[in-house]
């Protein structure tokens, strides 16, 4: 396979011009030259796609003769029957109609996802195949293929797309899509779309740091099998759906910097939750505790947050390891059952507004790192 950069750039100079000439057109003589250059190249393109079709040659060759053939053509003069040609084909996409379809999409599906449908308006017959669902299939497996990611993945392009690739890829391939991962070297100032929940055989999510905006779909809890989302340090706002409830297969939960508010939906149908991190948001109200399985969950970080509660249910989260809940207004005294929690290495709850006495924790005694610091707690001795 030829390197992808030079198979769509040798199509995209191809397309560029018709493009040009397209927007140019004028029953006018002078378009007559370069109408029979358009032509006369598309019939090139024709017949060496349909030979390498047929022959099976390799593409990138194929595009070679294209692009050699298009300088030879350039220099010539205009033919003598240009004329009869033009009455012929009143207008060059005529003729791009009668290249097969199944050539199109050859040609078309090396174009990258998110600019192919510039082409739509070059003919009817290309605005007919590119938005078939095949086409789309097709157009996302080949920049796959070009971007070099291996095995079952999607990476941002699928996110990048017209939704009606979005859709129609998520449709035809629901059980072929294990990750989502991007590279993120562009940011993308794009939302996760609805149709993501077509996809559901996901396992993983990973979208870092993407500049994704907009909300969590509302039918994410579709993903049965989804075990890691992981979408820290993205612009995500608005409130988690209510079907957060129903991804039974969670186990790691990372939405740490958003902007997310409301309240944290409890969780009792997530049974496999092991690591939640929702630190750097505007949740308010209770600390999350409600999970399926409370003694699972390992580590909690919920800092730079707006909760104003830690209930009582904590004490069932007799698993944790770690507990990050600094920089929340709580506002309270601090809580008997948290000494109940013995696993605990890492205690942090700086800068909480907290009162009350810390003579409990003694009993944490697989402790290492404790922070009570900016809080109100008496100063009577801790051990
Ligand atoms: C989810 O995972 C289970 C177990 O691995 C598998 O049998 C099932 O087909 C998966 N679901 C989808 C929609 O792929
Ligand atoms: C989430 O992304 C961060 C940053 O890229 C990475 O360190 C972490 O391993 C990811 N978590 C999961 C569960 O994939
Ligand atoms: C969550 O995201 C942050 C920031 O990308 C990263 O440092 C951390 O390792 C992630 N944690 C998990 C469990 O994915
Ligand atoms: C917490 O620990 C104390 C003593 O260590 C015990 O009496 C109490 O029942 C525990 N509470 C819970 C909710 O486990």
């Amino acid at each position: 396979m030829a390197p992808a950069e030079a198979n769509t750039a040798t199509l995209l100079l191809i397309l560029h011009t018709i493009e040009k000439m397209q927007a140019t057109m004028a029953p006018a003589e002078e378009n007559a030259a370069a109408l029979s250059l358009t032509l006369r190249t598309l019939e090139m393109m024709q017949a060496a796609m349909t030979a390498m079709q047929q022959e099976g040659k390799d593409i990138k060759e194929t595009e070679l003769y294209i692009l050699i053939c298009q300088p030879h053509l350039l220099t010539q003069g205009m033919p003598l029957k240009v004329r009869q040609q033009i009455n012929r084909n009143e207008r060059f996409y005529t003729c791009f109609q009668d290249i097969p379809l199944t050539v199109v999409i050859q040609i078309f599906a090396w174009i990258p996802g998110p600019k192919v449908l510039k082409y739509l308006r070059l003919s009817k017959a290309i605005n007919q195949c590119l938005i078939t669902t095949q086409f789309c299939v097709l157009n996302l497996q080949t920049t796959r293929l070009q971007h070099d990611i291996a095995g079952l993945e999607v990476d941002g392009t699928w996110i990048r797309v017209h939704p009606h690739y979005q859709i129609a890829y998520a449709r035809a391939m629901p059980k072929s899509v294990i990750t989502i991962r991007s590279s993120c070297f562009r940011p993308m100032e794009k939302r996760i779309p609805e149709s993501i929940i077509c996809l559901t055989a996901v396992e993983r999510i990973c979208l870092d740091n993407c500049k994704i905006i907009g909300s969590i779909p509302d039918g994410i809890g579709a993903l049965k099998n989804l075990t890691d989302l992981n979408l820290s340090r993205n612009s995500l706002t608005g409130t988690l759906p209510s079907s957060f409830n129903l991804l039974f297969a969670l186990e790691t939960l990372n939405l740490s910097d958003h902007q997310l508010s409301g309240e944290f939906p409890t969780l009792p149908s997530l049974h496999a939750l092991k690591d939640l991190r929702i630190n750097t948001n505007r949740f308010k109200g209770p600390v999350p505790t409600v999970f399926g399985n409370p003694q699972r969950l390992t580590s909690m970080n919920a800092e730079r947050n707006h909760f104003s509660i830690i209930p009582a249910t904590i004490s069932q989260l007799t698993g944790l390891e770690y507990l990050i809940i600094s920089q929340n207004p709580l506002a309270c005294e601090i809580l008997p059952e948290i000494w109940n929690l013995t696993h605990l290495s890492s205690l942090r709850m700086g800068d909480c507004k907290m009162f009350g006495l810390l003579a409990g924790v003694g009993a944490l005694q697989n402790l290492w790192c404790l922070d009570v610091s900016n809080n109100q707690f008496s100063r009577e001795l801790l051990l």
